[in-house]
């Protein structure tokens, strides 16, 4: 990949979230201005690994910790002061500079502490077998406010202090009562204590709150190149992933412009991040799912635990179904494949190519969770390497089983595969020239 000549790009997870989007925007801020989270909440979990430092950003773009970059989070993006607050401090602590280098929109929705209840309460009352699995950041309950609008606060609201408490106290009045009737055993809402709360972290983080869609257009029109950090993963996203276990936003390239207010026009590059194998965390379908020691395996060699909950992530096969689907929902260019490391030692690697169902065998994504999960999938099977971690600085020094692997999957997605990640590192990067394989 040639990182200088890309315009203003989308960097898009195409599985189940967690595929190493942080790794590539970090490795892509150096060669941008701008950096845009424009969708999704704290139930993001971006990993960035700096020398012997790590960073995990959940609110954050991942372009805080290049000084170059001034970071934005579009109206889209649902903002949990406290944890937004708690980020930046913690960032300060370990010598990264916040300051002018953060917007946070005047237009994006704030996530309240009743939504953060109301997941869990939902959540727990759904029990084991109706349960989404979300990561408790209160992300569903707040988009809904936000489509229901009556019930719903935005960043501007704590403008005006007198107006707020209003607001919070109508909401809280409101919501206490739909808790108490649906839910045993619910706290109630204080919202005095709430609204004090809130105000005093608008105090803080004053400086950071701005027009964001204004900052960007002004920025674009003085020829800044804008990159946009996707959060979650296509499967997750909430028209055209495996509903209902998905999260509550748009997580295809499409979303950028809803959530950033961009026009579709202006992305030049849409930047696929896969993983070689599969995860996901929580509930749903997942066809490749391997509950055995397989997944196992890749679990421990991959660290497969979740950034923002430390779940144990699900694990499996690489899905090609998915992955060709989610390609065409974001219109991708290129593509990375992250952790190709991790399967280092396992004698045989497969590709799922196809789902039977019977004896029907079909390519195209399924759109019920129900059928989905009664799919077979079809495994392509190719030699392993025995290489544990290969420590190689071109893509030409791996095993040939490997880099077998990375050629198939790039003629089976039929997108160019630029880079090849075998490690957290920046420096475990192997970059590739482009279309090598993938008009074969
Ligand atoms: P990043 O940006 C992985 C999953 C949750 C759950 C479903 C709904 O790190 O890739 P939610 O709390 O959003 O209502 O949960 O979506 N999920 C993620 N999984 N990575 C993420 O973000 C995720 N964000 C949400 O586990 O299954
Ligand atoms: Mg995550």
């Amino acid at each position: 990949m040639d990182f200088s000549q890309l315009g203003h790009t989308a960097v898009i997870g195409l599985q189940w979230g967690d595929e190493g989007k942080g790794k590539i925007v970090d490795l892509l801020t150096q060669h941008f201005d701008v950096v845009v989270r424009y969708a999704g909440g704290a139930n993001a979990g971006h990993t960035v690994k700096i020398g012997d430092e790590s960073y995990a950003l959940h609110l954050l773009p991942s372009g805080i910790l290049r000084k170059s970059a001034r970071n934005l989070v579009a109206p889209g993006v649902v903002v949990d002061l406290e944890i937004l607050s708690g980020e930046i401090d913690g960032l300060r602590k370990r010598n990264i500079h916040v300051g002018d280098n953060l917007k946070i929109s005047e237009r994006a929705h704030l996530v309240m502490p009743w939504h953060k209840m109301q997941d869990k309460l939902a959540e727990s009352s759904a029990g084991d077998a109706g349960k989404i699995g979300t990561t408790a950041k209160g992300i569903g309950p707040c988009y809904a406010d936000k489509m229901l609008r009556t019930t719903a606060l935005r960043v501007c609201d704590l403008e005006d202090a007198k107006r707020f408490r209003e607001r919070v106290a109508d909401i809280a009045k409101f919501k206490n009562q739909m808790f108490a009737a649906l839910y045993q055993g619910a706290d109630s809402i204080d919202a005095d204590a709430v609204a004090n709360d809130y105000l005093a972290l608008a105090e803080k983080l004053k400086p950071h709150i701005a027009d964001t869609t204004q900052i960007l257009h002004e920025r674009i029109d003085a020829g800044d190149r804008v990159l946009f950090e996707g959060a979650q993963g296509s499967m997750l996203d909430i028209n055209h992933g495996t509903y209902p276990y998905v999260t509550s936003s748009a997580c295809i390239a499409g979303g950028v412009c809803v959530g950033a207010g961009v026009a579709p026009s202006l992305l030049n590059s849409v930047v696929g991040v896969v993983k070689a194998y599969s995860t996901r965390v929580g509930s749903g379908p997942f066809p490749t799912e391997q509950n055995n020691d397989i997944g196992n395996r890749i679990r421990e060699r991959g660290h497969e635990y979740g950034t923002t909950t430390g779940r144990p992530r699900r694990c499996g096969w690489f899905d090609a179904v998915a992955a060709r689907h989610a390609i065409r929902l974001s219109g991708v260019t290129e593509l990375c494949v992250m952790h190709l490391d991790t399967l280092g030692t396992f004698d045989e690697v497969r590709i799922c190519t196809a789902y039977r169902r019977g004896n029907d065998t079909f390519k195209a994504f399924p759109s019920r969770a129900d059928v989905l999960a009664s799919v077979e999938p079809v495994f392509e099977t190719l030699p392993g390497w025995s290489v544990d971690r290969p420590e190689v600085d071109s893509f030409e020094q791996l095993p040939v089983e490997a880099r077998s692997y990375i050629e198939r999957l790039e003629v089976i997605l039929g997108v160019p595969i630029t880079l090849v990640s075998i490690g957290p590192e920046r420096t475990a990067t192997l970059h590739r020239a482009a279309g090598v394989g993938a008009s074969v």
